[in-house]
């Protein structure tokens, strides 16, 4: 992959057109979207990573691209800034067109949006997309949401791509009120393996090399008080990134206080900090002494841990457990399963067909979706949409 650009490459003026208006919303990194190209399996399969995320609470999305017998199929659609399509254009010139681009989610708004974009930029590739897809406040057809008319398939309705070459297995549709979930895993049979979107990821305590073109959000994350600088060291990287990981995975943790507004504004405007890297010095947060043992309950480990996002969980899945467990266990059927490659966080994972089923035994003896501690406010946020009658008081199935 010499030819492609380094993460750290500009984005064409082109591209920043294109995407001029990301910096209306408050998602990092603000329409300076640098990618990071990896070839996770040699020769087979390679990773696109984009960071994303709300302010500085940012964790990796991923398009994985697969080689197939004649020409590429990409799963999970990232915006085509100029690096993408530098590096997407250099694998076709080793290994034919892209062929295939798959939405494999009814849901996922990132995986969703850049979809119509990426197909414009493959005008030969059929877009494939999961069923159910779905927009609100009102439901348009496919054609009003941008994905191309005349090559657009849908999964499972209208047949399955490269069937020869590609296991599909289908978490859904589950109805939840708000929308339909669904999720579509493929597994890439010559390499074992199994692309997956959002229902399962693997976290790691070590940033991934992602932050390594600019760290910034880490050292954010990093201080105990709005006053002190960015100082920049691997440990303070680290402890960025797994208090990061807890925004994420519980928007509020329960390590974590905010201080008063008073003594928020007296630490920011130091000096050094009055820039818009530093959030001017604002730092609304207050960790508590243990709050590193919350991180553990989540990744006891140095390896990466895989478990089902609790954002998911206890918002998504609190009454979907055994479709969840069903649909892993059927992903655990597959002999030739030997990686896992979800749409976030770590990649490739080692897995074998135990691997799930043992994730799939765990799930279904521990108490699911709980209420207490860092589960509180994602609780909170479901009880409200429950009162509302928004979301399925009875079990999904
Ligand atoms: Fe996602």
């Amino acid at each position: 992959m010499s030819a492609v650009p380094p993460a750290s490459a500009p984005v064409s003026a082109a591209s920043q057109q294109r995407w001029w208006w990301w910096p209306l919303l408050p998602l990092y990194p603000y329409g300076r979207r640098r990618t990071l190209v990896r070839e996770l399996i040699p020769g087979q399969v390679w990773s696109l990573e984009q960071l994303q995320g709300v302010f500085y609470v940012a964790v990796p999305i991923r398009m994985t691209v697969v080689r197939l017998r004649s020409g590429l199929l990409l799963y999970g659609p990232l915006p085509p800034t100029g690096e993408v399509l530098a590096a997407l254009r250099e694998l076709e010139q080793r290994y034919g067109p892209v062929r295939s681009i798959v939405l494999p989610t009814a849901s996922g708004l990132e995986h969703k949006l850049p979809t119509p974009a990426l197909a414009r930029a493959f005008p030969a590739a059929t877009v494939w997309v999961t069923p159910e897809q779905w927009s609100f406040p009102v439901r348009l057809p496919s054609s009003w949401l941008g994905f191309p008319a005349g090559r657009t398939r849908v999964l499972f309705e209208d047949g399955l791509p490269h069937a020869d070459e590609l296991a599909w297995r289908g978490l859904g549709p589950l109805d939840l009120g708000l929308g339909t979930f669904m999720e579509v895993a493929c597994l890439h049979r010559a390499s074992g393996a199994l692309l997956l979107t959002d229902a399962l990821v693997a976290i790691a305590p070590e940033p991934p090399p992602l932050f390594d073109a600019d760290p910034t959000p880490l050292l954010f994350h990093a201080r105990d008080r709005g006053d002190q600088p960015l100082n920049d060291t691997p440990e303070l990287r680290r402890r960025g990134w797994q208090r990061l990981v807890l925004f994420a995975s519980y928007l509020q943790p329960a390590r974590l206080e905010v201080p008063p507004l008073r003594e928020v504004l007296a630490q920011a405007l130091a000096p050094g900090l009055r820039q818009p890297r530093s959030y001017f010095g604002l730092y609304p947060f207050r960790w508590c002494p243990d709050w590193e043992e919350e991180f553990r309950t989540l990744v006891p480990g140095e390896e990466p841990a895989l478990q089902v996002a609790p954002v998911l969980e206890r918002l998504v899945f609190p009454r979907c457990r055994d479709a969840l467990i069903r649909w892993i266990r059927d992903l655990a059927a597959w002999p030739e399963l030997r990686w896992l490659v979800p749409a976030h966080y770590e990649a490739p994972v080692p897995c074998d067909r135990e691997t799930l089923a043992q994730l799939a035994t765990t799930l279904e003896s521990r108490p699911w979706a709980p209420d207490a501690q860092s589960w509180s406010t994602l609780a909170r946020i479901d009880g409200a949409l429950l009162r509302l009658g928004l979301v399925p008081r009875e079990p999904v199935s």
